[in-house]
C-alpha cells in the first residue's frame, strides 16, 4: 500500500498556507502545527474548522525540537522568519524529516549550502518555495523563451512596485527589514519571487550595479532598490524593487527580444507580441487576442496585502513535496536552485554598500 505522508508546519503566518494545503493533500495527512505564539496556534484550528479540514488528533507544539521527536511526521515546512530557516531545516533533516522550507531558503547562500550538505548527509528530500513559478501565466513565457520565439532577449524590466504599511514591519517581533532575520528589505522578502523568475527565464547573471535607499519606512535594510543586471547570454536589463508605491502597484515582468516582446504584471497578461517567421500582422494581432482572452483577466496580487496572497502556488507545492516523498524524485526547487535568487538579491546589496559593479563567476 502507498505510504501516507505524516505533514507538520513550523511558522503559522504565511505557514496557514501549508497547513491548509497539507489537509487537503492526496495522500498526505496533516499531523502537527508548531508556534511558539498560542493566538496563532489557537487561529490555525479555528481556521481548519471553519473550513471543515480539521483532524480531530492534530497535534500543536510550541516547541520545535519536542515536535520533531514525532514519528508520525514525515515532512515539515519550515515558515519562521527568513534568517531562521536554515537553523531550523537542519535540525528538521537530523532528526529525519524532509523538509520544505518558505522563500528565501535562507537569507545567506553559504547557509543554503549548508542545507544542502544535510540534504545529501541524510538522504531526505529538501523543497524551497517559490510558488510564482507555477503561476499560470509563467507556463507559456517560459515555453516562449525557452523555444527562442522572442527571439535573441537583450533587454526587460523586472518590477516589484508593492506597497507595505508601518504597523508591517513593527507585527510579529518586528523582525521584517531587518538585516539578520530578513537579511534585506523589499528585494529580499517582497521582490525574491521576481528575482528568481527573471534568473530562471533568463539564466545566469554576468554582473550588477545597483543602488538601494530607505525611501519612508522606519527600518535598518531598504524600501527601494534600483539596479542593472547584466547577464551571461548578453541581455542587460532593469530591476526595481520597492515596498513604498502606494497602494501596492503591481510586478511588472517585461521581456523584449529581436522577434518580440511579453508583458505580465504579476499573473495577468498584458501584452504577447511574437513575430513568428513569415507570420502577417493580422496572425500576430489574433494571437496576442487568443493569449489575453486565455491569460488576461487572472487577477490576485500581493502587491497591497501580504494577506492576499493566493493558495494556489502553496498548494501546488506542498503537494509536490508530498509526491516527492512518496514516488521518491526531487521537489520543484531544490537548494541549488533557491540559492540563485539570493545569490543575486546579495549582490545588489554588496553593489549599492560598496559603490561597485559586482561580477559573477
Ligand atoms: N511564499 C510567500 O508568498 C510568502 C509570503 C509571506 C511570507 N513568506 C515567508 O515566510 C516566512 C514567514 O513569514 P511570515 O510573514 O509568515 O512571518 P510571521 O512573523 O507572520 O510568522 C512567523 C511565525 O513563526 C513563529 N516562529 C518563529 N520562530 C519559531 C520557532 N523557533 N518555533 C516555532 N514557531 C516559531 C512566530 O511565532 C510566527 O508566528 C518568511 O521567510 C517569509 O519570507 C513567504
Amino acid at each position: 500500500m502507498e505510504k501516507t505522508v505524516g505533514y507538520a508546519v513550523v511558522g503559522l503566518g504565511v505557514g496557514r498556507n501549508h497547513v491548509t494545503a497539507a489537509a487537503d493533500a492526496k495522500g498526505g495527512k496533516l499531523v502537527a502545527v508548531c508556534d511558539l505564539r498560542q493566538d496563532r496556534l489557537d487561529r490555525m484550528v479555528n481556521i481548519l474548522k471553519e473550513r471543515g479540514t480539521y483532524p480531530e488528533d492534530l497535534k500543536l507544539y510550541s516547541d520545535f525540537d519536542e515536535m520533531l521527536k514525532d514519528p508520525e511526521i514525515d515532512v515539515v515546512s519550515v515558515c519562521t522568519p527568513s534568517g531562521t530557516h536554515a537553523e531550523l531545516a537542519i535540525r528538521a533533516l537530523n532528526a529525519g524529516k524532509h523538509v520544505l522550507v518558505e522563500k528565501p531558503m535562507d537569507i545567506e547562500v553559504e547557509r543554503i549550502l549548508e542545507i544542502e550538505k544535510a540534504r545529501v548527509r541524510t538522504g531526505l528530500k529538501v523543497g524551497g518555495i517559490f510558488q510564482n513559478r507555477r503561476n499560470a501565466v509563467m507556463e507559456p513565457v517560459k515555453k516562449a523563451v525557452e523555444n527562442g520565439d522572442l527571439g535573441e532577449i537583450f533587454t526587460g524590466f523586472f518590477r516589484v512596485n508593492w506597497h507595505r504599511t508601518d504597523e508591517y514591519f513593527l507585527e510579529s517581533g518586528g523582525w521584517r527589514g531587518t538585516w539578520a532575520m530578513d537579511g534585506g528589505g523589499s528585494l529580499m522578502n517582497q521582490g525574491v519571487h521576481t528575482v528568481d523568475i527573471m534568473q530562471w527565464l533568463l539564466g545566469d547573471v554576468a554582473s550588477i550595479r545597483s543602488e538601494t535607499r530607505i525611501i519612508n519606512h522606519n527600518i535598518e535594510t531598504e524600501d527601494f532598490t534600483n539596479s542593472i543586471v547584466k547577464f551571461k547570454s548578453g541581455a542587460i536589463v532593469n530591476l526595481i524593487s520597492t515596498t513604498c508605491a502606494r497602494p501596492g502597484f503591481g510586478t511588472d515582468i517585461q521581456l523584449t527580444g529581436t522577434k518580440g516582446s511579453i508583458h505580465v504584471d504579476a499573473e495577468t497578461l498584458i501584452r504577447w507580441c511574437i513575430c513568428r517567421d513569415g507570420a502577417t500582422h493580422e496572425e500576430i494581432v489574433a494571437e496576442e487576442r487568443e493569449m489575453l482572452a486565455k491569460y488576461g483577466a487572472v487577477k490576485s496580487t500581493g502587491s497591497a496585502d501580504p494577506t492576499a496572497i493566493t493558495l494556489r502556488g502553496h498548494a501546488y507545492q506542498v503537494q509536490d513535496m508530498i509526491d516527492a516523498v512518496r514516488f521518491d524524485r526531487d521537489p520543484m526547487v531544490g537548494p541549488m536552485e533557491a540559492t540563485k535568487a539570493v545569490r543575486i538579491i546579495n549582490a545588489v546589496y554588496e553593489s549599492a554598500r560598496t559603490g561597485k559593479e559586482i561580477f559573477f563567476d
